[in-house]
């Protein structure tokens, strides 16, 4: 995976990152560090440890490599003409994990603390139990189903929206800044570049030029050059690109340069070669990555509606019963009453009539109303019982393998406890 690199700073040589050493503590002993994770241009991140919620978290050390060094645990100015970009760095560190802390959103990491210590500035993070992308693109272990790249896709767009929406540029979106949960869903992080207030719109907004070769679109290589919500979005779209086809996008100043030679765009859209997406789905991420930045994809909500409303076109495709069930039972239950009641009573084997008793006779033991009341009801209960063997049979022949439903009310467990429609498109709006 590539690294995110400063042009005209660290490319010039390999920088050792000095890291606070294990055990080191922060904040009056209240986060212990474990070990660094990671580093980039403007900063360490390490493991530490939340020592009264007893908890492992994420802290991130603001450490611009190009114009400092370590002295014990504090950090220092290299020279004094550095002295003002570091306490700018450090001010802007600052800034972004205030802003990142507003942000509140299930798909951007969740910013806990920030201070100042040590002649720098912390921030500490949720830690996120799971990997980056591009670990799981790297990784031959795991590969991610065409749903669960849509459902990545709309949740991160999601959450870049809410960036746009607070004014700033995330500027460095690449597999290895997304990361999934155990759960699969995915966070936004390391927001070390979004330095610039995108309000700024058409100013020349940056002083570091902040790269990631393959996703970084060409106006991020370019001085001075525009950047706006689009310039994510095709950071963006080269991360779902990597992830779609396995292989990183060709780097932007390539295609330009292709492109102005009128040469053949090195890169090969996604379009019409993986059939187990939806076209407009694929489509979406070669528009959100064109070279021109005005015949992208301009926002992350115009790119959501894109493929939701591709999404909705499928979802709405009703499969026809084979039978409309309802209307044939109650069709067949009138049939059988009126065959059952019409048809004539089945004699009953009864004893001969006596002959009429004299008065002397005419004596009537108590039982002998209860025993008449008692054969009548059997009559009748045989009737009823014979009209539901009837229903029975019609309906078994009617749909052999279907267990036939009462309404829901005649349920015993009533409709909530009703299985799930097998086929039924379920997603967790994000
Ligand atoms: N909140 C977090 N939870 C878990 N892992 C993290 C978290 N933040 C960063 N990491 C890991 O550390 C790596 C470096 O962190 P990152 O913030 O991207 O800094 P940089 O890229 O500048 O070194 C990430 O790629 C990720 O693997
Ligand atoms: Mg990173």
């Amino acid at each position: 995976m590539e690294e995110t690199r400063i042009i005209g700073f660290a490319d010039a040589e390999e920088v050792h990152v000095p890291s606070l050493p294990k055990g080191s503590a922060l904040l009056d002993g209240k986060f212990r560090i474990d070990r660094q994770i990671g580093s980039g241009g403007f900063g360490i991140t390490y493991l530490a440890k939340d020592i009264y919620l007893e908890r492992a978290v994420v802290i991130k050390e603001c450490f611009p490599e190009a114009f400092c060094f370590r002295f014990g645990n504090e950090v220092r100015v290299g020279s004094p003409k550095h002295e003002v970009q570091y306490r700018k760095s450090v001010d802007m560190f600052m800034r972004e994990a205030r802003s990142i802390a507003k942000m509140r959103h299930p798909n951007i990491v969740t910013v806990h603390q920030v201070f100042e210590e040590n002649e720098t500035a912390y921030m500490v993070l949720d830690l996120i139990d799971g990997r980056d992308l591009a670990d799981i693109i790297e990784s031959e272990d795991t590969e991610l189903k065409p749903d669960q790249v849509h459902e990545i896709l709309v949740k991160v767009l999601d959450a870049v929206d809410l960036v746009h929406r607070n004014d700033l540029l995330h500027r460095d979106i690449s597999p290895d800044n997304i990361l999934l949960d155990k759960w699969g869903s995915p966070a936004l992080i390391d927001f070390g570049a979004a330095r610039e207030d995108a309000s700024q719109k058409g100013n020349a907004v940056s002083t570091m030029l902040i790269v990631k070769d393959g996703y970084s679109p060409h106006e991020f290589y370019i001085s001075g050059a525009k950047q706006g919500p689009c310039s994510d979005l095709y950071a963006l779209g080269a991360s779902i690109f990597h992830l779609i086809s396995g292989e990183a996008p060709p780097d932007s100043q390539r295609r330009v340069a292709k492109l102005t030679n009128n040469d053949a765009d090195p890169l090969q859209p996604l379009q019409g070669r993986f059939p187990q997406y939806e076209p407009a789905f694929l489509e979406a991420i070669d528009t959100a990555m064109r070279v021109p930045p005005k015949d992208r994809i301009q926002s992350a909500k115009a790119w959501l509606a894109l493929i939701e409303q591709d999404r909705k076109k499928v979802n709405v495709v009703k499969i026809p019963e084979p039978k409309n069930i309802s209307k044939t039972l109650s069709e067949l239950i009138e049939e059988t009453n009126k065959h059952v009641f019409d048809a004539p009573l089945v004699k009953q084997e009864v004893a001969p009539k006596p002959a009429p008793a004299s008065k002397a006779q005419s004596f009537k033991p108590e039982w002998a109303e209860e025993f008449n009341r008692e054969t009548l009801e059997a009559a009748q209960q045989q009737r009823e019982e014979k009209r539901a063997a009837a229903v029975a049979a019609r309906l078994a022949e009617f749909a052999p393998n279907k267990e036939v439903e009462t309404s829901a009310r005649e349920r015993p467990d009533g409709p909530q406890s009703r299985p799930p429609k097998k086929g039924t498109f379920r997603r967790d709006k994000g």
